[in-house]
């Protein structure tokens, strides 16, 4: 407990990282395809609206308790609310992070194939054809060995990073691969866009089309804005708690947020513009990326470039994602228990990798572990994180600082670092009060349906 606590090196690098956590996987694999399904546009709409009111918010809240404690999240509530039980939505978030971590991990394995056999030209063999390709993917995943040998690989960068610490590990990593992202991503859909028929995508995209638009797409529009910017179980509690009182954390928690919007949209406008150009499926869903563009970049001139770009920076995305979530149960073990962050990272990074192996197996490489509600465990884990732990999470860190906290005593610490910028209490406690109130709603609604069949709305 001796140790002197790390802290970022710089703001700029305070906020890439943070960002870094929040760009992942979701914002190019599951937004893309969620809009796509669910109206374009008025997707699109609902998404901001939600990242703005309870996004925000919340994004704000955890900084705050962070900066505040200087502590890791049971830490943080333990400090805040001494001998109570508030101590319990930390660790909530610690096992959230075991959850998550474990199918992520996977699914990180799975991006550093998809380079590799972009790079080997693989993906020729599949050209122009949908189905083969599916039956590619399938047949990759539901394998016993190769899917588990790269998230082995996958993980061990993760905990690689991990172990180098927040400056010299996490906020290095994160100043060199996010504006990496940020420029491919730019150079890909600006390819995109140029290619002919690539603008039917934008308008695919973009274009309200307010009677797909059905009630449970508003609730998964909401459930996606918690999983989109790491909210619900302390990543962003974590990461404030390396923070000095010198940074705005509204401005930070804009940059992130406005960040993580942007770069959802614009991996919406190169995945789109390249499938329209092919006039390949849009609506595909999930396998919009392990299936459908492996099929169309050997169609396009310089194709195994582009293809191997894409899965590199989807790569990057996920490995920024994946170190916060590592970070987090690690940050538990060096506040609560004194362990040295090496052995921390290594023993419990590696007990992530083996549930996570068995995530893998449950996909039909071998063991046959149905999870709870006859999902594969690999579903299920997914479907536990978002659909309860993160929403939970999030709602009682709201929850926290209306009851027990105190909205002064928040207003206080949020103040500081803000310099002539003001907030009125007024507003900050309607905000945390809609998104409690909301949250609860949808969390309610997902239990009632899983209970009587029937949900309330969707
Ligand atoms: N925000 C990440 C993504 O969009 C996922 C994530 C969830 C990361 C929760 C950390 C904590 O992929």
């Amino acid at each position: 407990m001796s140790q002197i606590r790390e802290q970022w090196g710089s703001k700029l690098g305070f906020i890439l990282a943070a960002a870094g956590s929040a760009v992942g996987i979701g914002n190019i694999w599951k937004f893309p395809s969620m809009a796509g399904e669910n109206g374009g546009g008025a997707f699109t709409i609902v998404y901001l609206a939600c990242i703005l009111i309870v996004g925000l918010s919340i994004v704000v809240a955890e900084f705050v308790i962070g900066r505040k404690t200087q502590l890791s999240p049971v830490g943080a509530f333990e400090q805040l609310a001494p001998s109570s039980n508030w101590k319990w939505v930390g660790y909530l978030g610690v096992a959230a992070a075991f959850v998550i971590l474990s199918f992520y991990g996977v699914v990180g394995g799975w991006i550093l194939k998809y380079i590799i056999d972009s790079l080997s030209g693989g993906f020729a063999i599949v050209s122009g054809n949908t189905e083969a390709s599916g039956t590619v993917f399938n047949s990759f995943i539901t394998s016993t060995f190769s899917p588990i040998i790269y998230q082995v690989l996958f993980m061990g960068l993760c905990i690689f990073i991990i172990v180098q610490g927040v400056k010299g590990g996490i906020e290095k990593w994160s100043k060199i691969m996010m504006p990496l992202i940020v420029v491919l991503l730019g150079v890909l859909a600006i390819r995109g866009m140029t290619l002919e028929g690539g603008m039917e995508g934008l308008s695919f995209l973009f274009n309200p089309r307010f009677e797909d638009l059905t009630a449970s797409a508003i609730v998964l529009a909401l459930g996606h804005s918690f999983f989109t910017v790491s909210l619900g179980m302390g990543t962003m509690i974590t990461y404030g708690s390396y923070l000095n009182k010198k940074q705005n954390l509204v401005t930070s928690a804009l940059w992130v947020i406005f960040l993580d919007t942007a770069i959802a949209m614009l991996a919406g406008v190169a995945i789109f513009t390249t499938v329209f150009a092919l006039g390949a499926n849009p609506a595909e869903g999930p396998g919009l990326i392990f299936v459908v563009l492996p099929s169309i970049f050997p169609q396009i001139a310089g194709g195994a470039v582009w293809g191997t770009l894409f899965f590199i920076l989807l790569f990057m995305a996920a490995l920024t994602s994946a170190i916060s979530i590592l970070e987090v149960v690690t940050a538990y073990f060096i506040d609560q228990k004194g362990w040295s962050r090496k052995k921390a990272t290594i023993q419990f990074g590696s007990i992530i990798t083996i549930v996570g192996i068995f995530c893998s197996l449950s996909l039909g490489g071998g063991i046959n572990i149905t999870g709870f509600l006859g999902m594969p465990f690999f579903d299920f884990m997914d479907y536990l994180s978002a659909k309860y732990m993160l929403p939970i999470g999030g709602m009682f860190t709201a929850i926290f600082i209306l009851k027990k906290w105190g909205l002064s005593n928040y207003m206080s610490e949020l103040k500081i670092g803000m310099d002539k910028m003001e907030l009125s209490p007024l507003l900050v406690r309607s905000l945390l009060t809609i998104a409690s109130t909301i949250v609860a709603f949808i969390i309610f609604n997902e239990i009632y349906f899983e209970i009587t069949g029937k949900a309330l709305i969707g």
